[in-house]
């Protein structure tokens, strides 16, 4: 029931009824989420930067990957075994990084994900390409021989599954 009682501090000479607490209270306010903003800002990247408590360091493209059933989580989680050379080379940090960020521009000039999802991002037309790596098609080539053979599939997709993946005209 509304009643005409007066609210705390609205009377006249309350500290409500002063614009200063208001403002300070804005104020104030604004400095303390954008503190936390920054701080979750720079934990956010330390996780998720490449060598980061999630992401593994670009150099992880020189070894086995696989996915593996982990019983503590009940999942499969990826695990990054033995040297394993691609295209037959040790790639330093600064190699991979570049490659990677050739990768990146392939996948944005081709619009892979018009057809495909990353991390189940994407159109539903083709298959994921998030684990594609271990798809058993390319796990049939030993290790060495599987960069070459996706490359080739690539440059000149042939049928795998049910959808013809068209020539995107990749080159090397
Ligand atoms: C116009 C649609 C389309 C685009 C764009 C496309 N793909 Fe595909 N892709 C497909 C289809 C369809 C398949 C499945 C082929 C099959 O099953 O025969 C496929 C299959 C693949 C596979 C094999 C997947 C697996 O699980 O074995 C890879 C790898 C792949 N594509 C990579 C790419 C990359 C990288 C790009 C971008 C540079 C790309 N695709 C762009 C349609 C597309």
């Amino acid at each position: 029931m509304p009643t005409d009682e007066p609210v705390p501090g609205r009377e006249a000479g309350g500290y409500a009824a002063d614009p200063h607490f208001w403002r300070a209270g804005a104020i104030a306010a604004t400095l303390f989420m954008s503190a936390v903003l920054a701080i979750l800002t720079v934990n956010t990247l330390r996780v998720i930067s490449p060598g980061g408590a999630q992401v593994p360091p670009y150099q992880v493209i020189n070894h086995h990957i696989g996915y593996e059933y982990d019983g503590a989580k009940h999942e499969c989680v990826p695990e990054v075994g033995a040297q394993e050379l691609l295209f037959g080379r040790v790639y330093d940090e600064s190699h991979a990084a570049g490659l990677i960020a050739k990768g990146k521009l392939v996948i944005q000039s081709r619009a892979c994900m018009d057809c495909h999802t990353f991390f189940g991002n994407g159109a539903y037309y083709a298959p994921d390409l998030t684990k594609a790596w271990l798809d058993p098609l390319w796990l049939s080539y030993p290790g060495e021989k599987r960069g070459e053979a996706m490359v080739n599939f690539l440059m000149n997709p042939f049928h795998v599954g049910y959808h013809l993946m068209p020539n995107l005209h990749i080159n090397r």
